[in-house]
């Protein structure tokens, strides 16, 4: 497959949180495709310190949407995906590998024609380790909301790019305004 970079430039800027979904079920083996591309994501030593666990039936969805009001989208997709990661294997660096893991299953889902919204994990740890039956080591970090987008929404904001990017020392600007 070959893609233009205008593509490619064209696929980063359309990916956009989705919280409103139709209600048609996801097949698993686009659910495992997801997965499988997400896998690429690095991650400190290539150890790969993640766990997925795919959530559709609704009653735990349906408790974990109701964690926080953040947390809703998760009671209207089809599929919540826990994103865990084993703190003992990568100590120092667990929450960045899955973050990585995370933004990957969302681009991969965005390229499948699928919606995602990343809810929040880290404000209920313990609690999402119960309803999934996680074990203490694995702490959940972010749960992604799944299912085919049945919004369009506008992009939100972005900081301006010279009020970001500073060269070779914080407060010089790269770019003059
Ligand atoms: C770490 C993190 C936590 C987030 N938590 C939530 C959340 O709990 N609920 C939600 O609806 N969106 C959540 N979001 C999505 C952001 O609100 C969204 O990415 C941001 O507003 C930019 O919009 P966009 O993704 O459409 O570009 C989260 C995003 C990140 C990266």
């Amino acid at each position: 497959m070959s893609c233009r970079v205008e593509d490619l430039l064209e696929f980063l800027l359309t990916r956009r949180s989705i919280r409103q979904f139709k209600p048609d079920p996801v097949p698993d083996d686009l659910i495992l495709k997801v997965l499988d591309l997400a896998r690429y994501a690095p991650s400190a030593g290539n150890r790969q310190p993640w766990v997925f666990v795919v959530v559709k039936d609704p009653e735990v969805r349906g408790k974990l949407a109701s964690l926080r009001s953040g947390a809703a989208p998760l009671a209207r997709a089809p599929v919540g995906i826990v994103v865990a990661c084993d703190r003992s294997t990568s100590q120092l660096s667990y929450q960045v590998d899955c973050a990585c893991v995370t933004m990957y299953i969302m681009l991969a889902a965005h390229a499948l024609g699928l919606g995602t919204v990343w809810i929040q994990a880290l404000a209920n740890t313990e609690e999402i380790q119960k309803l999934v039956g996680l074990p203490e080591n694995y702490v959940p970090v972010a749960i992604v909301a799944l299912g085919y987008p049945a919004e369009k929404p506008q992009p939100r904001p972005r900081k301006p790019l010279e009020e970001i990017v500073y060269l070779n020392r914080f407060g010089v600007r790269m770019i003059s305004s």
